[in-house]
């Protein structure tokens, strides 16, 4: 396959300065020949999750967020742990794409990047997983101490984490090329 693939990329942390946004930088930096990333902005705006509102006319952000996810060849997400899980509002976000399905089978590259990480990076592992996520063991990745290794001028400073970084891009057009050769 040819052409750079589309990637949407979600930072699990809104937060201005975020070392996880900055990480999604890095890598669109990285990965630049190969990835057309767009950074999703919406996660803020996402209203929370309820049944009730899931109907054939879902809130407005909602049909963004599913038309964006959709129409990207590959999802990664970066995201830290708060309080021993995921943060609130990137679960939220994705509760919204249970019944319509739009990770299903979509190729998925999870990086958790957070002081430690190890449970926020399993439960979410868990969720993508069941609502059917293409998500390889080469194209998941745990950070921990990222403040440490990801700088505020978006670079990753730390050469392990760099050859980590490189390898989950390797596979993870591997993956999405994979999909495209099976579903041509
Ligand atoms: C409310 C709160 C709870 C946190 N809980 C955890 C935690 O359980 N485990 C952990 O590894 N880091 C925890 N952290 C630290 C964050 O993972 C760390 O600050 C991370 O860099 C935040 O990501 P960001 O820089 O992309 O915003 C917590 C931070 C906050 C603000």
């Amino acid at each position: 396959m040819t052409g750079r693939k589309k990637i949407l990329a979600i930072s699990g942390s809104t937060r201005q300065n975020s070392t996880n946004l900055n990480l999604i930088k890095a890598i669109k930096h990285l990965s630049a020949d190969t990835f057309d990333i767009t950074i999703f902005e919406g996660l803020s705006g996402i209203p929370h999750f309820n049944p009730d509102l899931d109907t054939n006319i879902p809130p407005k952000n909602i049909i963004d967020f599913r038309t964006q996810i959709k129409e990207a060849d590959g999802i990664l997400i970066c995201t830290p742990e708060y309080a021993m899980g995921v943060p609130g509002t990137l679960k939220n976000a994705i509760d919204w794409a249970v019944s319509s399905a739009e990770f299903s089978h979509k190729p998925v590259a999870l990086i958790t990047a957070s002081s430690q990480g190890q449970k926020a990076h399993l439960s979410l592992l868990e969720t993508l997983k069941i609502i059917e996520c293409d998500i390889p063991d080469e194209t998941q990745l745990l950070i921990s101490f990222v403040k440490t290794k990801v700088t505020d001028a978006a670079k990753i400073s730390d050469a392990e984490t760099l050859e980590q970084v490189k390898k989950l891009i390797d596979s993870f057009i591997k993956t999405i090329n994979k999909k495209n050769e099976l579903s041509q």
